[in-house]
């Protein structure tokens, strides 16, 4: 009998350091008015100081959803981790929480999907389950982002977009049943790799990372926003049509529409393409802003204790982000 990926519990942690659109124009030239407007966003949660990294926000959330689901860390034999923020250049995130969770010497790894680290990663889980490769897993998406964003007038396009925090999964091979992943759907194009990237400290740089390069400010994030716009509502839209394609459904039949959270307008166009009532698409950008792989399981884990996302449920999944990597994920709830 083929084992299906069942989510047993759901997580999220965010910084307590609330930053509002007000606060970031204390620092750069920018709007409350023009970052609502053009993205949805109201504020977001940056670390303070005191912030070990990474491992430690997807601490916070694993620790939660291992609670929730009624599972000891020595119950996992599976961490993946999404992540485009580790703590080190290496190992990645999934060591790091394999020793501070205290799990068995399982498997961990990490997966460079950015925005579309929770689809990825589901798929992924999904692979292992398939494979009869591993029971109990935990799927961890987190972000630190402010400590490299540019809070400067210069680095404005990018700097109000983004936040941090972490969601978390616990994933359990079951036997049979209706609940589960259903499908995965994934995409990449390289010809979008500069679009949206961060350049430095990296090996396609001779030195690897100057004095100058950190003088300069040449340390931060770019992207093309308008580029990166267009591709995004066209490889959501794409990716939701091959799911309901492939699994014979309609956009009716799907209960609840998770997407990415990086920009209110194109989940909002994604949602008119599609027919859908504001209801059935749920949205929290306005709260944490981009928060990268973290937007997906932070918004489940804030549906599930609404009571908008129920067993049982038909969801479905939604990312799109720098590689270009997208792709999207159909659940039984
Ligand atoms: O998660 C990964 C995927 N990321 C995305 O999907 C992001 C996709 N892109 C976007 O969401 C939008 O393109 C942005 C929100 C990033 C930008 O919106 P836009 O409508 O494309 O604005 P723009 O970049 O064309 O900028 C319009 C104007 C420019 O001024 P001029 O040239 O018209 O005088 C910018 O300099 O707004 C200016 N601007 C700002 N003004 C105030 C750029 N950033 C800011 C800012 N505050 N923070």
């Amino acid at each position: 009998m083929e084992l299906q990926s069942r989510i047993r519990s759901v997580s999220h942690y965010v910084p307590e350091r609330r930053v509002t659109n007000e606060d970031l124009s204390k620092l750069m030239e920018t709007s409350d008015s023009w970052i609502t407007e053009r993205t949805g966003i109201k504020e977001r949660r940056f670390v303070d100081t005191t912030c070990s990294g990474t491992s430690e926000l997807g601490e916070h959330a694993a620790r939660i959803a291992l609670e929730r689901a009624g599972w000891k860390a020595q119950d996992l034999d599976l961490i993946v981790v999404a992540t485009l923020s580790p703590d080190f250049y290496f190992p990645g995130v999934g060591v790091m929480l394999q020793q501070k969770l205290g799990c068995r010497t399982v498997p961990a790894l990490d997966i460079r999907a950015q925005c579309s680290g929770l689809v990825y990663g589901l798929s992924v889980v999904d692979g292992y389950v398939k494979s009869r490769q591993a029971k109990k897993i935990l799927l961890v998406c987190a972000e630190v982002q402010s400590p490299v964003l540019d809070l400067t007038t210069r680095g404005r396009d990018m700097a109000v977009l983004f936040g941090d925090g972490a969601g978390a999964l616990t994933i359990e091979a079951v036997e049979g049943g209706e609940q589960g992943v259903i499908d995965s759907v994934l995409g990449s194009d390289g010809s979008g790799a500069e679009v949206l990237c961060m350049k430095l400290p990296g090996t396609a740089t001779p030195g690897f990372i100057s004095a100058d390069d950190v003088q300069q400010s040449r340390v931060h994030p770019s992207m093309d926003g308008k580029l990166v716009f267009k591709n995004a509502v066209t490889r959501l839209l794409e990716t939701a049509g091959s799911l309901m394609q492939r699994n014979k459904i309609t956009a009716e039949e799907i209960d609840l529409i998770i997407p990415h959270q990086a920009n209110l307008r194109i989940n909002e166009m994604v949602r008119a393409q599609l027919g859908l009532p504001p209801e059935k698409v749920f949205n929290n950008i306005h709260k944490y802003g981009n928060t990268t792989a973290a937007t997906i399981p932070i918004c489940m884990s804030e549906a599930v204790a609404e009571g908008r996302l129920k067993e049982g449920a038909l969801v479905m999944t939604l990312a799109f982000g720098a590689g270009f990597t997208w792709g999207g994920n159909l659940i039984r709830w």
